[in-house]
């Protein structure tokens, strides 16, 4: 599939529209490369379907719909080789809601919770909000490319660990895990007997040809059991203001804690969500291939030039449209700071746990991003 059928390179105006992306720099020239959204359009599929909603003009109380339900079971065994059952289907009205009822629902108060760090905040506030303590494990870079260090992971726990946070592909560092590294934490889990959380919410966007999204639940019945994962078409189709997501958790007393742990403080998907999802699952798999396309040359023009610039680094993103990329050797103090003095709006690896860290969310027209770039080089020039 040609990006070309699709239209990624006209910018689309986002000012007046509250978008919190854009929201944080107005009236500023600074080009917003923080919040994982994308500026694109979401496939025409989604927007038909939401204006045909939309003239229904009734808008009551609404269940997850059974097409919906249908999509999301075809596409999990489509494009993942995962054999999921309707009823192993929570729905949630958004990921960081799930990762909160996750940490409440295994374990109890005083437990402890691992992840690998750096990592979306969310990752690390999720399990303090719960009364959990999270014990966070800093990936390594191998080879340049960040792994999971298993004797660190097998230190870390103690008999107080109950679950492990999976971020897969995983924001900030953009690796879409492996087979043999997803067994081997599967090892881990199996032999000190934790539940796995897995968000899977950019796993639509494998930015590597000839690699499939692989979650952890779909190695075995085993692993499955034992798995909590979260899912959402939020990332891949541009909706995540539309709100609607899911767990799958195949072991019925897991499912039954979840439930319990979501109780009825968490709201119901916005019937406007399922719609969008319903056709994104449905009808959006060419538009997906096109935005990879393009998702790709920002990449590797993101890979290029951050390469090219003296003192950042960065690793290859195989996934996700975020760059994470190290400052550490340009002698700057505040990172974050230093790019929007320059123009640039990016997330600071502090808040990931990672200080002398910025991520570039890369899910922009591509005049932008070369924009961006440049002035990120100017100002190390300057510097
Ligand atoms: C790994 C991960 N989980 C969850 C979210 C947010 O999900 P939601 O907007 O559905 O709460 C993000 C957004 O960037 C994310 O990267």
């Amino acid at each position: 599939m040609n990006h070309a059928d699709f239209d990624f390179d006209t910018p689309v105006g986002r000012n007046n529209t509250s978008s919190e992306k854009w929201d944080k720099y107005q009236g500023r020239d600074i080009i917003p490369m923080w919040v994982a959204d994308m500026d694109f359009r979401s496939p025409p599929a989604v927007i038909a379907a939401l204006h045909e909603r939309i003239e229904h003009g009734v808008f009551g109380y609404t269940h997850p719909p059974q097409g919906l339900v249908e999509a999301v079971i075809n596409h999990l065994e489509r494009d993942y080789d995962w054999q999921v059952q309707p009823e192993w289907l929570v729905w949630l009205p958004g990921l960081v809601c799930g990762l909160n009822v996750l940490s409440r629902a295994v374990g109890e108060a005083g437990d402890e919770v691992i992840t690998f760090t750096p990592i979306y905040p969310p990752f690390m506030s999720a399990p303090t909000l719960s009364q959990r303590a999270t014990v966070k494990v800093p990936l390594q870079l191998h080879n340049n490319r960040w792994v999971v260090d298993l004797g660190a992971l097998e230190r870390a726990i103690t008999p107080r660990t109950k679950l492990l946070l999976l971020c897969n592909p995983h924001n900030p560092v953009g690796r879409a895990w492996t087979k043999d590294e997803l067994q081997q934490l599967a090892l881990v889990a199996e032999r000190h007997d934790l539940v796995i959380g897995s968000d899977d919410i950019h796993a639509g966007l494998i930015l590597d040809e000839g690699i499939r999204h692989l979650s952890i639940a779909a190695l075995s019945p085993e692993t499955a059991r034992r798995t909590i994962t979260l899912l959402a078409p939020s990332k891949t189709y541009n909706i995540p203001g539309m709100g609607c997501s899911f767990a799958v958790i195949s072991d019925p007393a897991l499912r039954c804690d979840f439930i319990k742990a979501a109780g009825r403080i968490v709201p119901h998907v916005n019937l406007l969500g399922y719609t969008a999802a319903e056709a994104a699952y449905r009808h959006g798999e060419k538009w997906r291939q096109a935005l990879l396309s393009y998702l790709r040359g920002n990449r590797d023009l993101v890979e290029e030039a951050i390469g090219s610039i003296p003192g950042l680094a960065t690793t290859h993103v195989e996934a996700t449209y975020l760059a994470w990329i190290d400052t550490r050797t340009a002698g700057i103090d505040n990172p974050g700071r230093f790019f929007e003095e320059a123009g640039v709006g990016l997330s600071n690896g502090v808040d990931f746990d990672a200080p002398g860290f910025v991520r570039l969310n890369f899910g922009c027209a591509r005049s932008l991003l070369k924009e961006a770039l440049q002035r990120m080089e100017r100002a190390l020039q300057r510097h």
